[in-house]
């Protein structure tokens, strides 16, 4: 944070990246609630970079803004912070005195696979929580602060802290809250501490469906109960898992649950597919690999086409070895994008 900082004006940047859920958050109830908990981890290289330039201003009785992407205008994006602010002025009343400047850029590309709305809102929240500390002097709490972020992007609450995070009330976790996640890094072993995530860029063309209207989807889905019962025990199967370190379950659940998550999208009203041929043809592969070589590898899959591989770091040369030589002339202009988990946010 810079030194001339104060409550009159000054400018702060944070950088909070995206996560990538095992455990699948699909379906929600009032303002972003999750009908059902999940369980992810937090990338290191698929991060949004936001500064804000903030100016206080008594005679103002509304936040006012602007918002820039790559120094240019987003209307869409423009019109769901106004909701945002709105929504979260009551728990940061001071807010409505202030005038920010927010200059935002993503280090991944649009509709690569990696929800951006998780690490927008993460680093949004995070500026909140800077801000107040200056205002209030009191240091709002995390769990405050992946509230925050939740109002404005589900997955986004999970996106305020490094390692492996739960969102939504589970029995595996007595601490875990339908308004915010929390961090369950004390609970993992060790074996999922360096986690490789390649994702494989099947098509970078927009989503034909948000899942915004996924979301609503699963209101009148005739599986809901049975996909709730399902995260539930999946979660309860990804706790013990995660804690023991055992591999072949993990990939199991991965699996499990991505192909649920599109099976929900299939037999929505009405449905529709976000997978691609080519999504399929590596999903094959990769059981087939694996069925070949007994190598730890599996493959999650967010609302989209692309294939996430998730991996030991262990194993990084053989799997990448089978990554280009088998999967990468199956995405779109060969292209593959390495993650793996990541520490968390930074405040500069
Ligand atoms: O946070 P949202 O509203 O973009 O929804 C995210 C939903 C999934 O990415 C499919 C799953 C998840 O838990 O991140």
């Amino acid at each position: 944070m810079n030194k001339q900082n104060t409550k009159e004006s000054g400018c702060i940047s944070i950088t909070a990246p995206s996560n990538i859920a095992i455990v699948k958050y699909w379906g929600k109830k009032e303002i972003q609630l999750p009908v059902n908990p999940s369980i992810s981890f937090t990338l290191k290289n698929a991060l949004t970079k936001t500064q804000v330039f903030y100016k206080h201003n008594t005679s103002q009785n509304k936040v006012s803004f602007q918002f820039l992407f790559n120094e240019t205008p987003n209307k869409v994006f423009e019109k769901k912070l106004i909701t945002f602010f709105d929504r979260i002025e009551h728990m940061v009343p001071w807010i409505k005195h202030y005038h920010f400047d927010i200059h935002s850029t993503n280090t991944f590309p649009h509709s690569s696979g990696i929800a951006s709305s998780a690490s927008s809102y993460a680093a949004l929240a995070l500026f909140i929580k800077e801000l107040h500390k200056i205002v209030t002097g009191t240091i709002m709490y995390d769990k405050d602060c992946s509230n925050i972020a939740r109002i404005g992007s589900g997955s986004a609450s999970r996106s305020i802290y490094g390692g492996w995070n739960t969102w939504g009330k589970s029995e595996s976790y007595p601490e875990s809250n339908d308004n915010y996640a929390i961090n369950i890094n004390n609970t993992i072993h060790p074996n999922f501490n360096n986690i490789i995530d390649s994702i494989l860029i099947v098509s970078n063309t927009s989503k034909k469906v948000s899942s915004t209207v996924g979301h609503q989807l699963m209101e009148n889905h005739p599986y809901k109960e049975g996909r709730i019962h399902q995260a539930n025990e999946n979660t309860a199967k990804l706790a013990e898992t995660l804690s023991q370190g055992d591999w072949n379950t993990f990939i199991e659940i991965c699996e499990l649950e991505a192909l649920s998550l599109h099976g929900l999208m299939m037999s929505s009203t009405p449905s529709y597919t976000l997978l691609e041929p080519n999504s399929l043809a590596i999903i094959q592969k990769i059981r087939e690999f694996r069925e070949e070589t007994g190598l730890q590898l599996g493959f999650t899959i967010d609302a989209g086409p692309n294939i996430h591989v998730l991996y030991p770091s262990l194993n990084k040369i053989e799997i990448q070895e089978f990554i280009n030589s088998q999967l990468k002339p199956l995405c779109h202009k060969q292209t593959v994008i390495h993650d793996e988990i990541g520490e968390g946010p930074q405040i500069m």
